[in-house]
């Protein structure tokens, strides 16, 4: 076996198809094509995300090849999404990947999108020291991870109903955003006041989430006011955003700390396309000032879906010689 691989890695998840190159401790290429046709029906459809991914898988790796500057015939393994995710989506990556290890004679290994996520704090410096706690946010997740190991983690809390993505995408919606409505909410929040209103925040025990309480609040909230006042989301719309985003993120926060305080860890990262959020990486960080943790956000790139990430959990299970068979398909569901 090589002990110095060159890996492709693809991703197929949801909406983006991302291939990625990694070679020698480096990501050498992380190319990503994001459907943005999605906007227009306000969330992903699947079958169409689907027959998106057929079309652009093969551009996307030729691209992400060229750019590492290696051809099919260099490349040592293959790592591929194998869930969770969209089944249409992650069929799409699945079947690429298998018929690519099968023609090169190459081995290939599976990779949990989630942990994913959580390696790709090991891209670049600054990498955590194990254990630490990540705090992995996304559209479809929100869950409080140990992280013992490369590929030994315990989740120690996750949402019971939406994820803080989700939570994030569906009061946008409300608020007249388009899909996806995260990163605009976060654009709008900087000119608003964060103490404007106050949202339910839900008591869930132990490190668990909920979301979807915070969600009833602020749509009752904004029948009640627009009843009297047509205008009212239009005229306040900086100040709405910045108080549901105010208070997502303090839910995040609370139970990190609590995370943090049971298990004495002080590493604490976050990882998602949540972990986008400008409030979130600025509150991390001065929380984590206060608690004397070291923190660590990834780069803009590496926080929504990438195939960078799915190569460093490729590349550990490589090095373990952690290979998966012909056999095996995608899973719409798959715990940590
Ligand atoms: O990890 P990701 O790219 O895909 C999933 O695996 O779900 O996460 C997408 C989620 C969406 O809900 C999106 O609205 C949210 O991440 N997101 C944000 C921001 N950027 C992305 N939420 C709040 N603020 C942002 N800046
Ligand atoms: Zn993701």
């Amino acid at each position: 076996m090589n002990d110095n691989p060159i890996i492709l890695a693809i991703e197929s998840s949801c909406d983006d198809t991302s291939a990625a190159v990694y070679f020698d401790s480096k990501i050498r290429s992380n190319i990503t094509s994001t459907q943005l046709i999605h906007k227009k029906y306000g969330g992903v459809l699947p079958e169409m995300a689907s027959r998106l991914h057929q079309q652009h898988i093969i551009p996307v790796v030729q691209e992400a090849l060229d750019e590492a500057g290696y051809k099919i015939f260099d490349i040592d393994a293959i790592a591929f999404t194998r869930g969770p995710g969209l089944l249409g989506s992650l069929l799409v990556g699945v079947s690429f990947a298998k018929a690519f290890a099968l023609a090169r004679s190459i081995p290939m290994m599976d990779v949990n999108h989630m942990q994913a996520h959580i390696l790709a704090h090991f891209i670049e410096n600054p990498k955590p020291a194990f254990p630490f706690l990540c705090l992995t946010v996304s559209g479809g997740h929100t869950q409080i991870v140990q992280v013992n190991d490369y590929l030994d983690m315990q989740v120690l809390g996750s949402t019971i109903d939406d994820a803080a993505g989700e939570a994030f995408d569906k009061t946008a919606k409300m608020l007249g955003l388009p899909y996806p409505g995260g990163p605009l909410l976060d654009q709008q929040a900087r000119n608003g006041n964060p103490l404007a209103f106050k949202f339910a925040e839900p008591k869930v025990d132990g490190l668990n989430f909920s979301y979807s309480g915070l969600k009833t609040s602020v749509l009752y909230f904004l029948q009640k006011q627009t009843k009297t006042d047509k205008h009212f989301i239009q005229n306040n719309l900086a100040d709405l955003c910045a108080s549901v985003q105010y208070t997502i993120v303090k839910i995040l926060i609370e139970k990190l700390l609590k995370a943090a305080g049971e298990t004495g860890i002080s590493e604490i990262a976050i990882s998602g396309g949540v972990s986008a959020n400008s409030r979130l990486r600025k509150e991390i960080n001065r929380v984590g000032m206060q608690n004397g943790w070291n923190t660590f956000i990834p780069r803009l790139e590496y926080c929504t879906d990438n195939a960078a990430m799915i190569a460093m959990v490729g590349y550990y299970k490589y090095l373990n010689q952690d290979f998966c068979s012909q056999k095996i398909s995608a899973l719409a569901r798959w715990p940590v």
